[in-house]
């Protein structure tokens, strides 16, 4: 085990060093990693290696022992990964559960945490149960929210099994549900035990569903890492492909980076708002349209647009839009709207995001490829005339 403290690492703009691949592609059985994430209270380990999820019995032992364990997981991972880990814990000895909700967005409500949390009183759990959330971002956030809220709040242990899960839902201790106004508007911060992530269960996430997830990582390297910016762009193929080496790698980098964040600022009130790099025209692109876009691709689009607006601004070194655009295509994402996309309900759905704060749309604009411009506490406050005119520009109308 390789002990890791994410304390110091990387800061905003520096790192670039120990990009993947920089340890050394591992070779033979890879060593795990672990990456420690502080909390307000403590902190919680993310503990990566290919073919970990195997041990879950071991370490749901040693970092939340309970009494009785409820496998939270969705209809598509159940029958692969849920059903084999239940036989492991029957092995084991381990009291557990399986609860399943059908796969999808559209479950991850207020209907289904009442489902959910039901269930749970009906088999009796009490407060030394314990919930293991098996599967992608919408399991890791819906069960984290029903341990979050069972009896004021019951352990959790994420094991994130999409790309986009392991890279970005598991770490950051945020959890909740969707509502009719909006996604995301009611939850809590409960921070797992531990997060088990293990590659190898990627194997069976479909090649979109992988390009969603690497949206995220290319933001990371966008925002703190320019090397490993680079090393996705080279990667990208074999990432698709669904390598494992590279999987693992980039699986690292990426935690290691977020959880530098999240730690030194769990509650969002600085640093932690230049992971919205992309997001505030990306939620506004997907609120206009819908929600037609997945997420990944808005986020891959809303970056290179972002990146756009900051060269316009001056803020952002000319270049960098294009060389986002480049990598975002290499992951098989959108660098270009949608044809008929209308600049004018994306600039309204800028200012109806829960990110806009008094009005004012405020943007993490980079400085360049790997670097964040500091700005007013990692924001700038852009006027709304130079957003239109680059979405004007941009949708070409
Ligand atoms: N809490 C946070 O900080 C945070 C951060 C980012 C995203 N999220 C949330 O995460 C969600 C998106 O996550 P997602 O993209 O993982 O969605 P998801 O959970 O719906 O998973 C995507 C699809 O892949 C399937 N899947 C997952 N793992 C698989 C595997 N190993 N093999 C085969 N199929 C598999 C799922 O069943 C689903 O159909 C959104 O709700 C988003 O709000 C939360
Ligand atoms: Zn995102």
């Amino acid at each position: 085990v390789t002990g890791r403290s994410v304390g110091e690492p990387v800061s905003p703009g520096v790192g670039g060093d120990r990009v993947i691949g920089a340890r050394g592609a591992p070779s033979g059985p890879p060593e795990e990693v672990r990456v420690e994430v502080p909390t307000g209270t403590g902190s919680y380990p993310v503990r990566i290696a290919p073919g970990l999820l195997r041990s879950l019995p071991t370490l749901l032992r040693e970092h939340a022992a309970g009494h009785r364990y409820a496998l939270i997981s969705d209809s598509n991972v159940a029958p692969l990964h849920g059903e084999p880990l239940m036989r492991a814990m029957e092995a084991a000895g381990l009291p557990a559960i399986l609860l399943t909700f059908p796969a999808g967005e559209a479950q991850k409500s207020r209907e289904w945490w009442g489902r959910l949390t039901d269930r749970l009183l009906e088999e009796g759990f009490g407060r030394d149960g314990v919930v293991v959330a098996l599967g992608g971002g919408v399991t890791g956030d819906l069960a984290g929210f029903v341990a979050a809220t069972y009896m004021r709040g019951i352990p959790v242990v994420q094991c994130p099994t999409s790309l986009v899960a392991m890279i970005d839902a598991s770490v950051g201790g945020k959890t909740g549900v969707d509502t009719p106004v909006g996604k995301n508007l009611v939850g809590a911060f409960h921070p797992p035990r531990v997060v088990v992530a293990d590659p190898e269960v990627t194997a069976t996430l479909p090649r979109q569903e992988r390009a969603q997830g690497l949206a995220e990582a290319v933001k990371h390297g966008a925002i703190l890492d320019r090397g490993y910016l680079d090393a996705l762009r080279r990667e990208a193929g074999t990432l698709l492909d669904g390598d494992p080496q590279a999987t693992w790698r980039t699986v690292i980098r990426s935690v290691e980076l977020k959880g530098d964040v999240v730690g030194r600022d769990e509650r969002e009130g600085g640093l932690r708002r230049i992971l919205n790099f992309g997001h505030t025209l990306a939620h506004a692109l997907e609120q206009a349209t819908g929600y037609a876009i997945p997420h990944g691709s808005a986020v891959a689009l809303g970056m290179v647009l972002e990146a756009r607006l900051g060269e316009r601004l001056g803020v952002t070194a000319p270049g960098t839009a294009q060389l986002l655009a480049e990598v975002v295509q290499e992951m098989e994402l959108p660098a270009v709207p949608p044809a008929g996309i209308d600049a004018e309900a994306m600039l309204a759905a800028t200012r109806s995001d829960k990110k806009g704060e008094g009005g004012v749309v405020r943007y993490v604009l980079l400085r360049g490829a790997g670097e964040v411009d500091p700005g007013q506490g990692w924001v700038h406050a852009v006027p709304d005339r130079e957003v239109l005119s680059l979405l004007r520009e941009t949708s070409g109308a």
